[in-house]
């Protein structure tokens, strides 16, 4: 196989039979190859030989230095916590939905959590005008104070749950959110508590966090809602997280504040056992039902963790806050 080779010095280049990793670099290559940047290395490598034993075995590929005669493996294996990732079936089915609509076929997008109305203008122009007003420097780590500050607002006033902008942490989309929040949390052997049906992305990012999902199932005939008693049963001192989405993507199904109480109590029978309440869906919501933050109920502020966001309910999805 020929090999991409580079005279300005500092990259390496190989290609390979599988697509392992994504494309990148600036010279002209199939697609399955990769390229590395290789410190200040002087010479470029010929591929000579590609293995890839098992999904989650080994992966190397032979390569020989152009202005050298040896040869050696160089190890390109994934780590084994990401290859224990599954893909993304919200990405599948999204991809499958745009072949079928390329196709001419009539599609409804039912795959990933995108309102189907604009980025209101209010919001568009404030952020365009923020740009211009130069907000466009690093911030603190925890986010903007100000954005914080209106954060804080935005939950007592909304949610009826008090928080000081110390304890708000702002990032890019309630994913990071909540994968940070597991890994900040779970330890290895942990178990993450989820009812089912259930946004794709929780088992993995436990599984990303050495965490080990146990998914609860629930029943039509219950509206899709956890069963208290069920809870209750499989809860152990493994149990570190327990999630709850209300409004549920993707159900729609939304837990009543009789319903929250009562998983509250078991909950608070276990000293390990933290709540992550993911609310993004909470403006997406029909009467008579009405959303409650699970923070917001006795004795559960302390081990619960509120996520939201601005993707879903403002349509900030490229903006991710
Ligand atoms: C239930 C749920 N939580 C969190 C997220 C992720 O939110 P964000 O897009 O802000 O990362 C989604 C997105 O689809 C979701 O459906």
């Amino acid at each position: 196989m020929a090999a991409a080779s580079t005279s300005s010095s500092s990259r390496l280049a190989f290609r390979h039979h599988q697509q392992l990793a994504p494309y990148s670099g600036s010279h002209p290559q199939t697609p399955g190859s990769v390229s590395f940047l290789s410190g200040s290395h002087s010479f470029s490598f010929k591929s000579l030989e590609t293995t890839r034993r098992s999904q989650f075995s080994r992966i190397s590929v032979t390569v020989k230095a152009e202005s050298r005669s040896e040869e050696m493996q160089l190890d390109i294996s994934l780590s084994p916590r990401v290859n224990a990732v599954k893909p993304s079936k919200t990405v599948a089915i999204t991809d499958q939905a745009t072949a079928l609509a390329q196709a001419g076929v009539p599609v409804i997008r039912l795959a990933a959590g995108e309102p189907d109305f604009d980025t209101p203008a209010v919001i568009a122009e404030a952020g365009i005008k923020a740009i211009h007003e130069g907000y466009t420097r690093y911030t603190p780590n925890a986010g903007a104070l100000e954005l914080r500050v209106a954060i804080c607002q935005k939950l007592k006033e909304e949610n009826g749950i008090s928080y000081t902008p110390d304890q708000i942490l702002v990032s890019n989309g309630a994913k990071q959110c909540i994968y940070q929040a597991m890994l900040a949390v779970c330890s290895p052997g942990d178990e993450v508590i989820i009812p089912a049906p259930f946004w794709v992305s929780y088992p993995e990012m436990a599984r990303l966090a050495d965490a080990t999902p146990v998914i609860l199932p629930t029943s039509i005939s219950e509206n899709f809602l956890l069963d208290p008693k069920l809870l209750e049963s499989k809860l152990t001192g493994k149990s570190r997280l327990l999630i709850l989405c209300s409004p549920s993507n993707p159900t729609g199904s939304v837990y009543s504040k009789k319903l929250l109480e009562e998983i509250a109590r078991i909950v608070a029978k276990h000293p390990r056992l933290l709540v992550l309440s993911d609310e993004i869906y909470e403006h997406i919501i029909y009467a008579p039902a009405t959303h409650v933050s699970f923070a917001s109920l006795p004795g559960m502020w302390e081990r619960t963790l509120t996520v939201n966001g601005f993707s879903i309910c403002n349509v900030l999805i490229c903006l991710f806050l």
